[in-house]
């Protein structure tokens, strides 16, 4: 059998870790979201960020309602080109009343979810926040801040935790910079 263990560098975020970066995020949300008037929907976007906010949602302990968007940009290998395609749109008949929380597994470009802002804000969210696991702010192309941060990262190529590289590697349970020869060859 494959051991995909092999062809990660290093670890680069332990399992200990991001337990400890999920549990502090659900702490701020709770506070952040506590009051009455508020209808969060935490908002997945598929696949990268499906542990994640499996694990997110378990910590939150404000009511919360969930929904997936899924999201590609096109392009191959380890860059994204910055065009945007939806193909699993939010379908709900209440999104005036939603506060949604966009969770993603990581900001590269920023395109992604300075897109997705934008685009639920015009469907008529009545507020949009975004929460990401990890950040490369050296690699921004457009401006974005997200509002829920786990932790930067190098400019590394990192795979596990949902994050893959051509759909392998989402199952490991830490986050780890992959071997540059597995995407260069
Ligand atoms: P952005 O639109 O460039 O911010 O891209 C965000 C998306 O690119 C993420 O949701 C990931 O799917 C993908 N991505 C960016 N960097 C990495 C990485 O290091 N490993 C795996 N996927 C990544
Ligand atoms: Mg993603």
């Amino acid at each position: 059998m494959r051991d995909l263990k092999n062809d990660v560098a290093s670890i680069l975020i332990s399992e200990e870790q991001l337990d400890k970066i999920v549990t502090r995020i659900a702490a701020d949300i709770d506070r952040d979201y506590s009051g009455d008037d508020k209808k969060l929907v935490l908002v997945c976007i598929l696949k990268g960020s499906l542990v994640f906010m499996g694990d997110l949602m378990k910590k939150i302990k404000v009511p919360v309602e969930i929904d997936c968007m899924k999201v590609s940009s096109y392009g191959a290998g380890t860059e994204s080109s910055g065009q945007i395609h939806i193909s699993l749109d939010l379908i709900r008949p209440d999104i005036n009343e939603c506060d949604f929380l966009i969770i993603e597994d990581i900001i590269d470009s920023g395109c992604t979810l300075s897109h997705l802002t934008k685009y639920l804000k015009l469907k008529g969210a009545k507020s949009v926040k975004t929460c990401t696991l990890l950040d490369k702010p050296s690699r921004r192309k457009v401006e974005f801040i997200p509002d829920y941060v786990g932790t930067e990262i190098p400019d590394e190529f990192v795979i596990g935790y949902g994050l893959d590289y051509a759909e392998m590697y989402r199952a490991l349970p830490f986050v780890g910079i992959l071997k540059p020869e597995v995407y260069t060859k």
